[in-house]
């Protein structure tokens, strides 16, 4: 059973014409933007805007009408993976990097729905390693600051370099945390010099929508 995919395609069946939607990034908003991608040439007439390079260019592959933001005002559904969510649906997004994007498009929105494997329920966020999107300059000092947080914080790598944003930015996963407040870590991460974002998703899912290995799907608003 494809959960992922499952979860994916149900979330889809909400978009109608005349909507604009949020295209997230990762492997589960992948099933997404193909299943969108099918629905447009089947005639469904929308328009949308990503967050991520990759996912422009698969749903530009696809025929999906990519508009500048200049041209919305508001998106009315976004549709995006998480790597964890518990169960004040508040989530840890960032694993594909594209954290950045994923915040700014999803606060834009008036609909976020969180497409999920039941495997990313969780009953408190920080088992998976928290991403946070920080500048290059003074990186170290920025990573000290994240270490008197009491986090782990270890630079992303990509082969044998820093593994380095849409952004242009790094990203520091934080290991070994149990996010217990997520709003006020949130707040606390995001008052760091050097720090432009991070991964935690607070207050900003409308709908999760999770796919189960035995083919049904649970829906969760809050
Ligand atoms: C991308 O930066 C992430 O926020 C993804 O949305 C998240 O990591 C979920 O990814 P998968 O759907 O690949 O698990």
């Amino acid at each position: 059973m494809n959960i992922k995919k499952l979860a994916a395609e149900r979330a889809v069946e909400s978009v109608k014409d005349g909507m604009v939607i949020g295209l997230g990034t990762g492997s589960t908003a992948y099933f997404a933007i193909e299943k969108l991608g099918q629905r447009v040439q089947e005639g469904l007439s929308i328009v949308a805007v990503a967050t991520s390079k990759r996912s422009e260019e698969q749903a530009l592959g696809l025929g999906i009408t990519i508009v500048p933001f200049a041209q919305v005002g508001k998106i009315d559904i976004t549709i995006d993976g998480a790597d964890e969510v518990d169960g004040q649906l508040q989530l840890i997004k960032g694993g594909g990097g594209a954290l950045l994007r994923e915040k700014i498009v999803a606060s834009r929105s008036e609909k976020m729905f969180v497409i999920i494997g039941e495997d990313k329920l969780v009953d408190t966020l920080g088992k998976f390693p928290l991403p946070v999107e920080i500048v290059p300059f003074a990186y170290e000092w920025t990573l000290d600051a994240l270490k008197a947080l009491q986090l782990n914080p270890k630079l992303r790598m990509k082969e044998e370099d820093y593994y380095v944003t849409d952004n242009g930015n790094y990203i520091a996963d934080c290991y070994d945390s149990s996010i217990t407040d997520p709003t006020s870590l949130h707040t606390r991460l995001n008052n760091i010099p050097g720090v432009v974002e991070n991964g935690l998703f607070v207050d900003l899912a409308h709908t999760v929508i999770v796919g189960r290995e035995d083919g049904t799907i649970d829906i969760i608003t809050k």
